[in-house]
């Protein structure tokens, strides 16, 4: 294990009418005016919008609203919302919806505290110089956005996704009522399952030896998520699956199944060049790009893939057939993503192999000539993944 500083300030509360807590918490950070981000209407629609304004109001705490994020938050509504905080005088912001609300609201954050144009802290993070506090309200599991220290915008002129970190970004709060995501439509379900499946993988995909515990945490959390996610789908009111799924989506993306280890992060990248220029869910992204991946990196380490088709998807070991283990655990993991309807090829998402090209020029701008850890892809790797994610 190697060494490691952990830091995980989020006071998560978690459970039923949870979001009627909203108003006391606001008042604990001391926040007098706040800002509420939300996305294109599912919590104005839920009511979950009023009952936060009235937990609020309750507080006598002030608040000004901003909706309209849009999933793959653009930077132009980031602009609108620094200038409202600023003419308002807003010293608290509380997003109410998911990774896209949480995102937005962590960059108007980070914004309000710079000088210059917001998007250097994505080009830069060592330009970030605070941000006032950001809390949420979750709707639906799968960024992980509400305990983790990144923000991820798009940048419209060019459509550029690109992530930025700061510790100043990990919300003071975040309230998780697995209530709260029964309205979710079942392809956004199945999507933030991906997408947290995915950001366990990222860890899981390391060089660093003797992560025992880490590896464990990781193939539990994965069984479990394959396990509530079955139930969901017969059941989408499931109280117990909807928590398990919830929270193992908090866990996935928080840092503690990373800790001592160096993590690989290759497949999200080259995930968000999709995301940018077609504009595809994130999860559904991701569904295309990891299996692909994980073919393409086996050779890396076949034991470990071994391991996790065993443990994690119910492949049978066999003795001296490592590699047939291992090709068996990624085609049960893509069989997976196939039953909950997410796509697996280029296709199905509207992307193209003639595109290959413009994708990882801009993968360059963004990341540089290497992406991930796990295996040090070059640019050739890089486009051999898109390529195998065709099919
Ligand atoms: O906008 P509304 O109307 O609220 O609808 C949303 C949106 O259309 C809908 N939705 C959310 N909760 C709902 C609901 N509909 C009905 N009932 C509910 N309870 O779901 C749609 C998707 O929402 P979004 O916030 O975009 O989803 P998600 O949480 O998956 O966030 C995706 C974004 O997070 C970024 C992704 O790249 C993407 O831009 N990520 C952020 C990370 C981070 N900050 O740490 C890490 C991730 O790897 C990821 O890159
Ligand atoms: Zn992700």
């Amino acid at each position: 294990m190697l060494n490691f500083k952990y830091y995980s300030p989020t006071e998560f509360v978690f459970g039923k009418d949870t979001e009627q807590e909203v108003g006391k918490l606001l008042k604990k950070c001391k926040a007098k005016k706040v800002l509420l981000h939300y996305g294109s209407g599912s919590v104005k629609r839920s009511g979950l919008l009023d009952r936060v304004i009235k937990s609020i109001e309750a507080e006598k705490i002030e608040h000004v609203e901003l909706g309209g994020v849009v999933p793959n938050p653009r930077d132009t509504l980031v602009y609108e919302g620094i200038e409202l905080c600023k003419t308002e005088g807003v010293n608290f912001i509380l997003a109410v919806g998911g990774g896209s609300v949480i995102d937005s609201a962590k960059a108007i954050a980070m914004g309000v505290k710079y000088k210059g144009d917001f998007w250097d802290l994505f080009d830069d993070p060592n330009k970030i110089k605070g941000a006032l506090s950001v809390a949420a309200v979750l709707t639906i599991p799968a960024a992980g956005s509400e305990g983790s220290n990144a923000s991820v915008i798009t940048k419209t002129e060019g459509m550029l996704k690109r992530v930025t970190h700061s510790n100043s970004i990990i919300p003071a709060f975040a309230i998780i009522n697995p209530e709260l995501t029964y309205t979710l439509p079942s392809y956004q379900t199945a999507a933030g399952v991906v997408d947290m499946i995915s950001h366990i993988l990222e860890r899981y995909l390391t060089k660093t030896n003797d992560v025992i515990l880490t590896d464990r945490l990781c193939e539990a959390t994965l069984v479990s998520i394959i396990e509530a996610m079955r139930i969901i789908q017969k059941e989408p009111t499931n109280y117990e699956a909807r928590a398990t799924i919830c929270w193992s989506g908090t866990i996935a993306h928080n840092g503690s199944l990373g800790v001592g280890r160096v993590e690989d992060w290759a497949s999200h990248r080259l995930e968000h060049e999709l995301s940018a220029m077609y504009d595809v869910t994130h999860g559904a992204g991701l569904a295309v790009i990891f299996p692909a991946y994980m073919r393409y990196t086996l050779e890396e380490d076949v034991q470990r893939y071994r391991r996790l088709a065993v443990k994690v998807f119910g492949i049978k070991d066999k003795k001296n057939k490592a590699k047939k283990v291992a090709l068996a655990g990624i085609g049960a993991m893509e069989s997976f993503f196939k039953e909950l309807g997410m796509p697996v090829t280029f296709e199905e998402i509207g992307a193209k192999r003639e595109d290959i090209d413009k994708l990882l020029e801009k993968l360059k701008i963004n990341v540089g000539e290497i992406v991930g850890n796990f295996k040090s892809l070059t640019m050739e790797d890089c486009k051999n993944v898109y390529e195998l994610a065709c099919k």
